[in-house]
């Protein structure tokens, strides 16, 4: 089928590539011609594992473009994908600017039937103002509203495996309007989405709205499940549990499962913390505070501050003349993407007490580097403190302790004896519970996980 894809973002780009290695003839359009550039020379402006590769691969066969031409984009695919940003506003809720653009330039251009996908998250009620937008611009060149159908498409990808959850995905939700364009768009979905179908059907048929809020509940959902073990691990730490033994034993109910109960420093990205405030603000608009979604979130802000409180029990508030190493700085491993990062707030509280920092991370440091001078503008002296070097051993050189943010696989089994010898003394704050307590006890290392019974 011909596919357009318009942003090409994180999200944009991920279904882009997927779609067109299934065989789909895409084409990518951006307003931003550097980026475009960047696509058009072979390289790829994220780093995403595997999507370089499907990128070079498809570009190859043809199956695959770049342009910020708006007008050619809109002219060849009979499905137009919305996949461009929805930054959160000053008040939480979702900027539609460029979401309602892009629905503009589709009514403007197109002479022949489409089907427009929001794959962008949009509040519940996007997609309504899309197709009035569409139909705002058809009416003014005389064409009829039953040219277009608007679908609701939202994504479920995870940053680090976005590639791997196109392919192979737990479900596809596809929300479509009851009308007969309505009903033509369905069948068209279907057939996209059939080859993603093949062992066993995954896609939730239903209408816009459902869908549109279905994206924001599993969102909201697993937000609420962090927010609670962090709580619990708190407690934990208070009455002398392991909050490893109690997710164990929660997660063996199958109604539970195990799943998304890590506790740590909280959660950060792109997507949670913007999806929970957006969703709150929709419940606000419609007369309903969803309390539990004020005190996820509030939860989770305070649990950025875990580690640090942790850290001036131990060395005292004044942390002037202390070195900390800092292991992973991207919210999450896999990714370089540093937007809510616990680690930013982490780095700036220590820095505020005095404390010196040596940072390391695999992949996320030139996107660290940019976020500290975001963080520290108009504090040249905070800024200085943050060192950053390219080897985790080197570090924690000559340092106080070793704090653990982002749980890169390579941080799971290192020279502990090493990591002894190098450390000024053997203390590890641990965010993310890599290690057993009992096992760094007897290594002689001086052990504080979250919620790990100390
Ligand atoms: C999330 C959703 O998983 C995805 O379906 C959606 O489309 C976009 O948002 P992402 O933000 O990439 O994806 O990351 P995810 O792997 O879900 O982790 C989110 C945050 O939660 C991370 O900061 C992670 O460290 C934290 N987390 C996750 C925990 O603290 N504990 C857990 O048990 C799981």
């Amino acid at each position: 089928m011909k596919v357009t894809i318009i942003g090409s973002g994180y999200v944009g780009l991920v279904t882009g590539a997927c779609l067109a290695e299934q065989g789909n003839n895409v084409f990518c359009v951006d307003v931003d011609s550097k980026k475009i550039a960047i696509l058009n020379s072979g390289g790829v402006p994220i780093y995403e594992p595997g999507l370089k590769e499907m990128i070079e691969r498809n570009r190859a066969a043809g199956r695959l473009q770049f342009s910020t031409d708006i007008a050619a984009s809109v002219a060849h695919g009979e499905i137009q994908f919305i996949a461009v940003g929805t930054p959160p506003d000053e008040d939480g809720s979702a900027d539609l600017q460029y979401v309602v653009t892009a629905a503009r330039n589709i009514g403007l251009h197109m002479t022949s039937p489409k089907v427009i996908v929001d794959k962008s998250t949009v509040p519940v009620g996007t997609a309504d103002k899309v197709s009035a937008a569409i139909t705002e611009e058809l009416g003014k060149r005389g064409l009829s509203p039953e040219l277009c159908s608007v679908v609701s498409n939202p994504e479920f990808l995870k940053e680090g495996a976005a590639v791997e959850d196109f392919m192979r995905p737990d479900r596809i939700v596809i929300g479509t309007q009851s009308t007969p364009a309505g009903l033509r768009a369905k069948e068209q979905m279907r057939k996209l989405y059939a080859p993603f179908n093949r062992h066993h059907e995954r896609t939730y048929y239903m209408d816009v709205r459902s869908a549109e809020l279905t994206k924001y509940a599993a969102n909201a959902m697993l937000a609420t499940r962090i927010s609670f073990m962090n709580e619990l691990a708190n407690l934990a730490d208070l009455v002398g549990a392991d909050i490893e033994a109690v997710r164990q034993g929660i997660g063996s109910d199958s109604r539970i499962g195990y799943g998304f109960l890590y506790s740590g420093t909280g959660y950060g990205g792109s997507c949670f913390p913007k999806d929970v405030s957006a969703l709150s603000k929709t419940a606000i608009e419609h007369g309903r505070d969803l309390k539990i979604l004020d005190a996820v979130e509030a939860v989770n802000e305070a649990q950025k501050y875990i580690l640090v409180e942790k850290i001036e029990k131990r060395f005292g508030k004044d942390l002037s003349g202390k070195k900390f190493a800092l292991w992973g700085l991207a919210f999450k491993p896999n990714t370089d993407d540093m937007r809510e990062a616990p680690s930013r707030v982490i780095i700036q509280e220590l820095v505020k007490r005095g404390a010196q920092l040596v940072a390391y991370d695999p992949v996320a440091m030139p996107e660290a580097k940019h976020c500290m001078e975001v963080d520290f503008k108009g504090d040249s002296e905070g800024l200085k403190k943050v060192l950053m070097v390219d080897d985790p051993m080197a570090a924690v050189d000559g340092c106080d302790a070793l704090i653990i943010v982002t749980e890169w696989k390579a941080f799971r089994s290192p020279d502990f004896d090493l990591l002894k010898a190098k450390l000024k003394s053997p203390i590890i704050f641990d965010g993310r519970n890599l290690y057993e307590p009992q096992a760094m006890q007897e290594l002689g290392i001086e052990y504080q996980g979250i919620g790990r019974h100390n």
